[in-house]
C-alpha cells in the first residue's frame, strides 16, 4: 500500500560513507521531480543543513521539539530550492542523545514529533540524516521510518559494519517497527579503478541482492566541493558526474519508494 509520505532514515553509523551527501542530493534531486520534500538534519555537526545552504540558528532544530518547548511547524526552514524543505540542526542537538535516553518512551519520541507533519500530508519523503553513531538518535529514528538507505562505501572493511546496521534493523523489525524495509544499500565514492571495487559490489549483491541500488555514486571533485558553496551538486555543477549519477539515483529510489503522487499523477515518470 503507498502511504502519502514516505519517512526515510539514512543511516550508517560509520562517519564519513556518504549520509548526509546523500541526503542533500537525493532531496534537492527529488524536488526538482517535483516531489515535496522535508530534511531533518539529526547530526550535531549541522553538515546538510549548510549543504542545503542555511546557517545554525539557536532554537530552529527538531531539538526543541523533542524538548516540547517548540512546535514542529515553527522549525521548518524553506531552502533556496522549490519543494525542498529543511528541519536544520544547531548546537544543543548534542544534548538530544542524553535526553531522549531519559524518556521511558525514547524509541518513539522521533516519531511522535513527526506525527503532525506526516498527518498534514505535505511532503512526500521526509529523509532522516543520523548521526554518524549506533545512539539513540539513530535507533528512534529508524523506529519513526518506513525506510533505511545505508549508504556504504565500495571497500572490504564496511561490509563488517553493515552487520551492525542489519542487526539493528531487525531488532526494530521484530519489536517497535514492524513495517520497516530496507530500502536500499547504496553504494558511494565508488572508484572503479580501485581493484577492490567490482569484488566488494558483488559481494554485497550476493548477500542482499535486489536492495542494493543499481545506480552508484561515483567518487567526484564537484560533488565534494559543492556543500562550501551551500548547494546541492545538482545545482552547483549539474553536468558532473556526482550530479548525474545523483539524479538517476532519484528516479530509481522514486520507483522503489512510492507514494500517493506516483497515484495522483501518473505520466510525472514520461515528463522526468
Ligand atoms: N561521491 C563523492 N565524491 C567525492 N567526495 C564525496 C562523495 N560523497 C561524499 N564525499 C565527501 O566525503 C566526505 C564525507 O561525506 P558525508 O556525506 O559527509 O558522509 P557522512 O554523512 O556519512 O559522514 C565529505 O567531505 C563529502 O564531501
Ligand atoms: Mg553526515
Amino acid at each position: 500500500m503507498t502511504k502519502r509520505t514516505q519517512i526515510i532514515a539514512v543511516a550508517n553509523q560509520k562517519g564519513g560513507v556518504g549520509k548526509t551527501t546523500t541526503v542533500v542530493n537525493l532531496a534537492a534531486a527529488l524536488a526538482r521531480q517535483r516531489r515535496t520534500v522535508l530534511v531533518v538534519d539529526l547530526d550535531p555537526q549541522a553538515n546538510a543543513t549548510g549543504g542545503l545552504g542555511l546557517e545554525k540558528t539557536q532554537g530552529v532544530s527538531i531539538y526543541p521539539v523533542l524538548m516540547g518547548t517548540a512546535e514542529i511547524a515553527d522549525v521548518i526552514q524553506p531552502t533556496a530550492y522549490d519543494n525542498l524543505n529543511v528541519i536544520p540542526s544547531e548546537v544543543d542537538l548534542a544534548g538530544a542523545e542524553i535526553e531522549i535516553a531519559r524518556r521511558e518512551d525514547h524509541l518513539n519520541v522521533i516519531r511522535d514529533a513527526l506525527a503532525p507533519v506526516r498527518e498534514s500530508g505535505v511532503f512526500d519523503y521526509i529523509l532522516l540524516d543520523c548521526p554518524p553513531s549506533l545512539g539513540i538518535v539513530m535507533t528512534s529514528s529508524l523506529a519513526a521510518a518506513d525506510g533505511v538507505l545505508v549508504p556504504m562505501q565500495a571497500e572490504f572493511l564496511a561490509m563488517e559494519g553493515l552487520g551492525l546496521i542489519t542487526n539493528l534493523l531487525a531488532q526494530l523489525q521484530a519489536g517497535p517497527n514492524s513495517g520497516l524495509q530496507l530500502n536500499g544499500i547504496l553504494l558511494t565514492m565508488v572508484n572503479m579503478v580501485a581493484t577492490q571495487t567490482k569484488d566488494v559490489i558483488a559481494m554485497v549483491k550476493e548477500r542482499f541482492g535486489d536492495r542494493v541500488y543499481e545506480t552508484t555514486i561515483p567518487r567526484n571533485i564537484r560533488t565534494s566541493e559543492a556543500p562550501s558553496y551551500g548547494q546541492p551538486v545538482i545545482h552547483y555543477d549539474p553536468t558532473c558526474k556526482g550530479a548525474v549519477a545523483y539524479r538517476a539515483f532519484a528516479k530509481e529510489f522514486i520507483a522503489r519508494t512510492p507514494t500517493r503522487f506516483e497515484e495522483e499523477e501518473p505520466t510525472n515518470d514520461q515528463i522526468a
